[in-house]
């Protein structure tokens, strides 16, 4: 579980003290959840805080904000620079960013389209996600909670709303005591867990469902494709029935938070042989030392962020144990 907590939060051009970050109880959003948000990482590398493909998560921040009628007073220059200041400000490493988009005045008025929209940032100490299971894989189950239709609530934009199913999904998977659900979609097609994109690998290719199952189009998803590909995968995104997930030789999960986890169960199947496969262990190695910057290939994912200390640098020879 992510405890909030840190010292600043960027609200509408002003940094105030983490205890003082409020908004008024009737305030659109709460209401109703219309608001968009995005979940972005900082990492520690030899180049001091490297925050992983910033340019990526404002774009994604804007389109979801102009899918939900939310005219965002920011343009993505200055948004990124709000995001760079705040985590200069928090001074934690690593760190989960939180950015979000929202109408923080008084409207108990579902149509509000004309409410004042602002802009929050906070940033705020990073841990594993899912745990041990990061490295050892996890155990998911199929949940009975569906993602919603895009033609009820668009899946590529990330809002607020949207996290109701994956909320539903994820409590129902924790009381069962499973670590992460996998949601299908309305037909039934493998769509993604309550905040991770899907992959599965079989005879060394990998599949991903698109965005036709509902899905959110992930930052890391997209990434974790590149990767694959470079090392001379195919990866193929379609419609994936659960039968494919339960008969492939490895799957894992990949987000913002999650990073990537493998999984090693689905309810009480095993998949493959119920350890990081071979696939997973190549990609997971090349994104590690992508986020933290040392992957020359993929250094412009990284913007750096000035006046953070540095992470050691690590010693060419001990390179492949060091992730
Ligand atoms: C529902 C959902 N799917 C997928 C993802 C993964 O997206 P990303 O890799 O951009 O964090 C997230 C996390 O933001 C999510 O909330």
């Amino acid at each position: 579980m992510m405890a909030a907590q840190g010292k600043k939060i960027w609200m509408d051009g002003r940094l105030v003290d983490f205890a003082d970050a409020k908004v008024h109880v009737l305030n659109h959003t709460l209401h109703y959840g219309v608001g968009v948000f995005e979940g972005i990482r900082a990492y520690p590398t030899p180049d001091g805080a490297g925050i992983f493909r910033l340019p990526e998560h404002v774009a994604r921040l804007l389109t979801s904000a102009r899918i939900y009628h939310l005219p965002v007073p920011y343009d993505a220059e200055t948004i990124a620079r709000a995001i760079v200041e705040t985590q200069a400000a928090n001074e934690v490493l690593p760190s989960y960013i939180r950015p979000i988009v929202y109408r923080g005045e008084p409207s108990l008025g579902v149509k509000n389209s004309t409410g004042k929209v602002s802009l929050a940032i906070a940033a705020i100490p990073a841990k594993k996600y899912l745990g041990e299971g990061s490295e050892k894989g996890v155990r998911a189950k199929i949940s009975p909670y569906r993602k919603p239709r895009s033609d009820a609530m668009p899946s590529y934009a990330k809002a607020c709303g949207n996290y109701l199913a994956s909320y539903l999904a994820g409590i129902d998977a924790q009381q069962d005591g499973y670590d992460e659900a996998i949601l299908l979609d309305a037909n039934g097609y493998l769509a993604e867990g309550t905040g991770e994109n899907l992959f599965l690998v079989r005879d060394g290719v990998l599949y991903t469902p698109g965005l036709e199952s509902d899905i959110l189009l992930g930052i890391t998803r997209q990434s974790v494709a590149t990767i694959a590909t470079d090392l001379g995968y195919t990866v193929v995104p379609k419609l994936l029935s659960v039968n494919e997930l339960l008969t492939a030789d490895e799957a894992f999960f990949t987000g913002t938070y999650a990073e990537l986890a493998p999984i090693r169960a689905v309810g009480d199947h095993r998949i493959g042989a119920a350890v990081p496969g071979p696939v997973t262990r190549a990609v997971m190695t090349v994104f590690a030392k992508a986020v933290r910057g040392e992957e020359p290939r993929y250094a412009q994912w990284l913007t750096h962020v000035p006046g953070l200390a540095a992470a050691p640098r690590t010693p060419r020879t001990a390179r492949g144990r060091a992730n």
